[in-house]
């Protein structure tokens, strides 16, 4: 299995606000093999923006960049400065369909334009080494046909692209919210796999709605790969038992209390930053769901991490708490 095939093997999705470095750090917890996504990072961010938006922690290795922006030579100033980063693989976003979004001229709506994203994906490809891959649609508005997404699939693969992340549904430019757009139009496997078997020389991995490691492993049938997203948030426990059942590896699974335990000091470095304890936390919320004590967790942090005198002792507080079920914990 090449490096490409494993990390697109098992991947949390890239997703705004939500999986942002501190969520990564403890996702890593987890699990060592899942690949990693940012959120979206626009190129205007990276070349205008005064933040700092490609920070990263190092134990969060295998992890993708991912872009937002349609501009060839701007993305490829952003590609490098990616690879400079050390960052393990740049993706590109073809497949948010929010307004702010669409104005900017990326996103979802890239698709009507194959050739641009073509373009693009080669001028990344020149100035870098790491993987340019692609997270697409598998359609928008009324263009979703089958020739549509081929052609789209074609022209970008030509350009050097051997990498896509297939979210098996269309988006709807108008009308829909993003949030609509990840729960209205309806999830298409089928199209992906068939997809797989006209482009077998591509490494496809397949996103959307996927919710068990049982669903992954069938889709794994007929994919390189899966990519999970709001199930890796809301109930990231999920992601303890992917290094043995995605990985085949028999590495220990970590325990809810050891990764509690493990974000303590993290939380700290965090605060001796100027951060908030909130910040990391509310990426925790869903750790112990499916368990009796998930609410009372739940409570705790959301009630308390974000006063200014919280401290990073409130987690094991917060895991005190919630008792017993941290005995049946294993996954
Ligand atoms: C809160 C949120 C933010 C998202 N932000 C992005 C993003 O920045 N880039 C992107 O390509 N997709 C984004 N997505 C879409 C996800 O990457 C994924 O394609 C979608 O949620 C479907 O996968 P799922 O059903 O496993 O959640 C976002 C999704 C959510 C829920």
């Amino acid at each position: 299995m090449s490096y490409a095939e494993h990390n697109c093997r098992f991947s949390v999705a890239p997703m705004l606000d939500w999986t942002d470095r501190h969520y990564r750090y403890f996702a890593r917890l987890l699990s060592r093999h899942t690949l990693l996504y940012t959120e979206m990072v626009t190129t205007g961010a990276i070349i205008h923006g005064k933040g700092d938006y490609l920070g990263y922690n190092q134990e969060e290795h295998p992890v993708a960049l991912q872009l937002g922006g349609s501009n060839p030579q701007e993305l490829a100033l952003c590609a490098r400065r990616a690879e400079e980063l050390g960052y393990d693989e740049v993706n590109l976003n073809v497949g948010c369909p929010s307004d702010r979004v669409q104005n900017g001229r990326f996103g979802a709506c890239l698709m009507a334009e194959p050739e641009l994203v073509a373009e693009s994906v080669d001028a990344m490809r020149q100035v870098v080494d790491i993987p340019v891959t692609v997270k697409t649609r598998i359609g928008i508005d009324d263009q979703d046909s089958y020739e549509f997404l081929t052609r789209f699939i074609e022209l970008v693969s030509a350009a050097g692209c051997e990498q896509f992340t297939i979210h098996a549904r269309k988006a709807w430019l108008s009308g829909l919210s993003p949030k609509e757009n990840r729960e209205i139009p309806p999830l298409d496997y089928e199209r992906a796999y068939q997809l797989k078997r006209d482009f077998p020389h591509l490494t496809l991995a397949l996103n959307g709605g996927i919710k068990t490691l049982e669903e992954c492993q069938t889709h794994l049938k007929q994919m390189d790969g899966v990519m999970v997203g709001r199930e890796a948030y809301q109930n990231p426990y999920l992601l303890a038992a992917v290094d043995r059942e995605i990985y085949g590896c028999d590495t220990p699974v970590a325990d809810r209390r050891e990764v509690v335990e493990k974000m303590v000091p993290y939380v700290e470095r965090h605060l001796a930053r100027g951060g908030r304890v909130n910040h990391v936390t509310r990426h925790m919320l869903g750790l112990f769901n499916g368990l009796p004590g998930a609410r009372t967790w739940r409570r705790t942090l959301s009630e308390r991490a974000h006063l200014a005198d919280a401290t990073p002792a409130l987690l094991l507080e917060a895991m005190a708490q919630v008792g017993e079920p941290l005995e049946q914990a294993q996954v």
